[in-house]
């Protein structure tokens, strides 16, 4: 017997999974939500509101529609049919009923980065009666922390997504102290099924990609803060480096709040540091807290930077 070839942009399911929950549609679980669509999977999102809800479905429509886009430009050489962006929107249901999530095999929580909020919907779901894995896209806080508030350690595990989900191919993948294998290779499938590359780390604080990055942003805040460089010269510099896009304007798209909390942890479990740096915590005391507020170590407008921020621009320590 032949064996099925997949259709295209589709790959064998080897997760043994079909349906897949997501909480939050904002920043990352919208990217998380349509690239699981895109292959093939069944997604319930939950968020707060309809409005929101709404809004993040109309966003993933527009990151699809670029993705026809690309596939009509390039001639069917990147990108996605037309056919096959109203075949994922089909797969997609919204709800702001966390009991819509109970029948999926598997939930993907992408709620802001606030333990308590995490713990909460963690136990929520325990009391409802949900027994399946749970994997969390938190940035920063205890894999075995947030494991404690479910319940079954076992079931729960980290898959720490790379912004913008649809573009970056790496995702952490973390155990906590008591996730299963079973639960680690479920986790490792699903990555290969949504076309990603898993990156095991342990779970302490930052895990391997904010250990390393955050100090990298911090000092990059400080080469700004001491006139050393402008915010544009201080990224154009790390080009140099082979990266694609500079520290400042990294953190923008992360949000500056986001970078401020994972400091914390970090300066938390390892040491002054880690600690914020300054500008960095006055920008989240303003509210510029990057791209999603329109204005962080940039001035942004629909996600597109248009200048620097002269509030940046002025600040200087030391
Ligand atoms: N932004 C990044 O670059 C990035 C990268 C990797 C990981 N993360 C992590 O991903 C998670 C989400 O970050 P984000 O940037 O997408 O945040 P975000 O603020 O853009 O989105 C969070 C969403 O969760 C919703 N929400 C709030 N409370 C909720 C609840 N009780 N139930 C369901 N939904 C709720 C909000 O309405 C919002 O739509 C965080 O843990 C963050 O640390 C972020």
């Amino acid at each position: 017997m032949a064996t099925p070839v997949p259709e295209r942009g589709r790959r064998m399911n080897k997760s043994g999974l079909k349906k897949i929950g997501v909480i939050g549609i904002g920043t990352m679980g919208n990217g998380i939500a349509q690239v699981a669509a895109q292959n093939g999977f069944e997604i319930v999102i939950t968020d707060i509101n309809d409005e929101v809800l709404e809004r993040g479905v109309a966003n993933m429509g527009r990151s699809l529609d670029r993705l026809v886009k690309a596939y009509e430009k390039s001639e069917g050489a990147k990108g996605i049919t037309a056919q096959a962006k109203d075949e994922a929107l089909a797969r997609v249901s919204t709800s702001t009923d966390l009991a819509a999530l109970l029948p999926c095999d598997l939930i993907i929580e992408a709620a802001p980065e606030i333990p308590e909020l995490k713990e909460g919907i963690n136990r929520k779901l325990a009391e409802m009666g949900y027994d399946k894995i749970i994997a969390t896209n938190t940035s920063g806080i205890s894999i075995t922390r947030l494991a404690a508030a479910y319940g079954k350690a076992d079931l729960y595990m980290g898959m720490h997504f790379m912004n913008p989900v649809p573009m970056q191919k790496g995702v952490e993948i973390i155990r906590g102290l008591g996730t299963s294998s079973e639960t680690y290779d479920t986790i490792v499938n699903l990555c290969h099924d949504m076309g990603k590359i898993e990156i095991p780390a342990e779970d302490k604080a930052g895990f391997a990609i904010n250990r390393m990055f955050v100090p990298f942003v911090n000092e990059a805040v400080r080469v700004v803060e001491e006139g050393i460089a402008g915010v544009e010269d201080a990224d154009k510099v790390t080009l140099c480096l082979g990266h694609k896009m500079g520290p400042l304007m990294t953190a923008d798209f992360v949000g500056l709040d986001v970078m401020v909390f994972i400091c914390n942890v970090l300066e938390e479990e390892f040491g002054s540091f880690y600690k914020p740096t300054s500008l960095l915590k006055r920008l989240v005391e303003s509210g510029q807290l990057g791209a999603k507020s329109g204005r962080g170590f940039y001035v942004w407008e629909k996600f597109k930077p248009i200048g620097i921020n002269p509030d940046v621009a002025r600040y200087r320590i030391g």
